[in-house]
């Protein structure tokens, strides 16, 4: 009984709350000239046109009728979607600094520690030095170069347990998942995390709670909603495991350097350094330090790992492309007892197909929100300061006007044409672009190639007896990233030429 009128009363407060919020935002935006969009509903606005179903697919379908910027009211949060690749250019060129913020979020509030991330942090000074940090300090192609041993040992790991599996079915996600994670803990801390199962799965909870469509999310001004629905309890909990784990390493580091001098050249030893250096506009503490490596794992673990998966996936739905990939990966390496980083260069068609994988599966179809600072106009329409604006980086990628048989695996499509993922060709930004981009792009790349080129080489793939490449469930799963639903099963045999 105590529940009911509790629930009573919150609910009375959340349309009471509802009414006066909206009538104070319709009395500000009657001047205003937003784009079209689908009808609303009152209290959700848009989002019963999403629900249910996964929010690139819903929104590319939308605008195909409302047109490639529509302005949507998802709960509370007034949002901009671009489906285009002309108009995504007015976002991340003509108004890559007005739009250069990114919206608050609980999970970055709480999880990054009070969002002083680089990923979900706010555009700001503090933001830029972070920035220009983690992108010349930790993950310039120097830097990232540097790595290569540590690669190469989890990826020959990887490929042994491939071997001891051979003959016989296996799901390759969990090890391809492995193998990334031990890759960016080797490059952060210089060995294996202790517990390193419990960051994995941490992560990928942290991965699925991202997405910025639950009920909380969209109702941010209704802050119990996010205690109701357990979502402020779950990241609390993943707060404190991560927390726990970076702590423990940190305190092990910290006598490490005080009583041996060597630098240990991994990541973690260059973030203390810089902080201890002192030289800093505004200086770091630990947590900040906390809050880069989250970013590090939770960006870039799954987002690699699913493209080695897709892209199997792919190479199995398109045995003539498959053959194609193993004969450019079988001669290169021909007589080699050891493939290293620097035989990859000579995979051309091996990176087209990675380029391919990554326009038709991009790990992060809907980009990284971000949030306006300054007003701005797109196709002529008012953007105002706080709207959220989402690119729909899936929709530029399989636009017909700008790709030839855009829903089909072609990796040669990329043989004739100079459009890269470099963040300057619209039509295919699965790193984003502008001042918002992947500063990941050299690590997670050579970790996929390097993975994939000796996965090809020393192996052939069959699907389980009664499969056919065209069964291949493609479906892919809710959340923020587009992983497979059902992750690939495939028999590797050994290769018998060596
Ligand atoms: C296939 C691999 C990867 C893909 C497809 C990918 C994709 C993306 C995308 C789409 C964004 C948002 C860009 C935007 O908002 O415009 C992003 C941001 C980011 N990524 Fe990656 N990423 C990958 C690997 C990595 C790796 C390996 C790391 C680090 C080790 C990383 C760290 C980050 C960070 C820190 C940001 C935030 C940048 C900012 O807000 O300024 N990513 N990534």
């Amino acid at each position: 009984m105590d529940f009911d009128i509790t629930f009573l009363v919150l609910i009375s407060s959340l349309i009471l709350s509802f009414f006066v919020i909206l009538k104070r935002k319709r009395n500000a935006s009657k001047s205003i000239n937003l784009p079209p969009g689908p009808p609303k509903l009152p209290i959700i606005g848009n989002v019963h046109q999403i629900a249910g179903a996964l929010p690139h697919h819903a929104f590319r379908d939308l605008a195909k009728k409302y047109g490639p910027i529509m302005h949507m009211q998802l709960g509370q949060i007034s949002a901009i979607i671009v489906s285009s690749p002309k108009l995504a250019k007015e976002v991340f060129k003509t108004n890559d600094l007005a739009l250069a913020s990114r919206p608050y979020a609980l999970v970055a509030d709480i999880v990054l520690y009070g969002s002083s991330d680089v990923a979900l942090g706010p555009y700001g000074d503090y933001w830029r030095q972070m920035k220009k940090m983690i992108t010349v300090e930790l993950l310039s192609a120097k830097k990232v170069r540097s790595f290569s041993g540590f690669r190469e040992q989890e990826v020959d790991h990887f490929i042994e347990f491939i071997r001891s599996t051979c003959g016989k079915p296996v799901i390759l996600r969990n090890k391809v998942t492995e193998m990334i994670n031990n890759i960016v803990c080797k490059s952060s801390f210089g060995g294996n995390c202790k517990q390193q199962d419990v960051l994995i799965e941490v992560v990928d909870e942290l991965g699925r709670l991202v997405s910025g469509f639950y009920v909380a999310d969209l109702f941010p001004e209704f802050g119990f909603l996010s205690v109701i629905s357990g979502l402020k309890s779950k990241l609390t909990q993943i707060h404190n495991s991560l927390d726990k784990i970076f702590e423990e390493i940190f305190e092990e580091r910290k006598i490490r350097r005080q009583s041996n001098k060597e630098s240990e050249d991994d990541l973690l030893d260059v973030l203390l350094t810089i902080k201890e250096s002192g030289g800093l506009q505004f200086p770091i503490t630990d947590d900040n330090i906390k809050a880069v490596f989250v970013n590090m794992f939770s960006g870039g673990t799954d987002t690699s790992a699913m493209t080695i998966e897709w892209a199997m996936t792919e190479l199995m739905r398109n045995p003539k492309v498959m053959e194609k990939a193993q004969k450019e990966v079988r001669e290169t390496f021909k007589g080699k007892n050891k493939i290293t980083e620097s035989d990859l260069e000579h995979l051309v068609y091996l990176k087209y197909i990675i380029k391919e994988t990554l326009r038709l599966h991009p790990p992060l179809p809907l980009l990284l929100p971000r949030e306006c600072r300054e007003h701005c106009q797109i196709d002529g329409y008012d953007i105002p300061v706080k709207t959220k604006v989402i690119v729909n980086a899936f929709a530029c990628a399989v636009d017909p006007e700008y790709w030839d048989d855009a829903e089909s695996f072609k990796p040669e499509r990329f043989d004739s044409s100079s459009v890269d993922f470099m963040g300057t060709n619209f039509e295919f930004v699965p790193f984003g672009s502008g001042r918002r981009m992947c500063p990941g792009i050299n690590f997670g790349l050579i970790s996929i190639e390097a993975a994939l080129a000796q996965m090809l080489y020393y192996f052939n793939w069959q699907l389980p007896s009664k499969s056919s490449p065209t069964s291949i469930d493609m479906t892919e799963n809710d959340g923020a990233t587009a992983v497979k639903k059902i992750p690939l099963l495939v028999t590797p045999t050994l290769y018998s030429s060596f």
